[in-house]
């Protein structure tokens, strides 16, 4: 028999395929294309303390194999969130992971507090790829930063913590070694690529915040490096994300050192395959002849 559950230090999971922030809405948008209850989780747009109206348009563009967006993390708040969006979420019969980002650590404490007294919610992500007011850089670009946050959150909230980095920087290992050593239960590599479209004619950028966040097949080999390197030195669980959107895809990324994976932009042009993918995992098991997750491991 298969064995899909995964189990990220504290995080336990029905299996590893998961839907990632930004691309799945609050879960209500998909309801008509995916049976909730068969992912391993979901997890929905990421919230702050406020609500934001996120960047200027146009928000996204396409480009060859992949996608720029610069939405500026556009929601309606943690209240919000916390009425309208939670009890829908925690009654689809599957783990539920709340995604937030704070303007410093203060507000990280915040959320995370209130989300900790939820009921229902299996975890929590931090989206650290986001600027630290207090700072200027973005959180997850500097160990320190990456690491206060991630142990203020831990010792203000019981549930398991995982820490969301930026493959922005020189060395992801530093970052997620500093999140590890903080108490993350997890590390999801990664959030998007900064890059930039330009309209030659108009002589302009063509993201109305000018740069963006590049993401879908294009950055898979990026992603895979990030899964590798990470997973040769630091003890964490991984959650690999970053232009998955096959059956092969998601196996690249387990052989490669993660535990569980996020299905991101393939969501925008397949709605359902997260669920085919979760349908095709029991026979790429048992091509490599293994019967759990666990047992994946890169061939020496
Ligand atoms: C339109 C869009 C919006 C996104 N919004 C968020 C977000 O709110 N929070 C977050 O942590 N990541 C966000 N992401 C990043 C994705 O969750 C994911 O890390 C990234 O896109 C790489 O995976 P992919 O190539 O499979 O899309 C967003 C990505 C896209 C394309």
């Amino acid at each position: 028999m298969t064995q899909l559950t995964v189990q990220l230090n504290r995080l336990q999971l029905a299996n590893p395929i998961l839907v990632a922030s930004g691309t799945f809405g609050y879960a209500r948008e998909m309801a008509a294309y995916v049976d909730f209850a068969r992912l391993g989780g979901i997890i929905p747009k990421t919230i702050t303390a406020e609500p934001r109206r996120g960047n200027p348009p146009p928000r996204t563009v396409e480009t060859p194999s992949g996608m720029l967006n610069s939405i500026g993390l556009d929601n309606d708040g943690i209240d919000y969130f916390i009425e309208t969006h939670i009890p829908y979420l925690t009654s689809l019969g599957t783990s539920v992971i709340a995604n937030i980002a704070g303007r410093n650590v203060d507000e990280f404490v915040q959320m995370a507090s209130r989300l900790g007294e939820m009921e229902g919610l299996a975890a929590l992500e931090l989206n650290i790829s986001c600027p630290n007011v207090s700072g200027g850089v973005d959180f997850g670009t500097n160990p320190e930063m990456a690491a206060d946050v991630v142990s203020s959150v831990r010792g203000a909230c019981d549930l398991p913590i995982i820490a969301k980095l930026t493959p922005n920087v020189t060395s992801i290992v530093t970052i997620a070694q500093a999140a590890a050593d903080a108490g993350a239960d997890a590390v999801s590599l990664i959030n998007t690529f900064l890059g930039m479209a330009i309209d030659w004619r108009r002589r302009r950028p063509i993201l109305g915040n000018k740069l963006g966040g590049l993401s879908g097949p294009a950055i898979k080999p990026l992603a895979l490096r990030c899964v590798y390197q990470v997973a040769q030195s630091v003890e964490v669980p991984i959650i690999g994300v970053g232009g998955i959107g096959t059956i092969d895809d998601v196996m690249e990324f387990l052989v490669a050192g993660a535990s569980a994976v996020q299905i991101g932009t393939a969501n925008f042009y397949n709605p359902s395959v997260s669920e085919r993918l979760v349908d095709e995992l029991p026979t790429a098991l048992s091509e490599l002849r293994v019967t759990s997750i666990s047992e994946i491991e890169l061939s020496e």
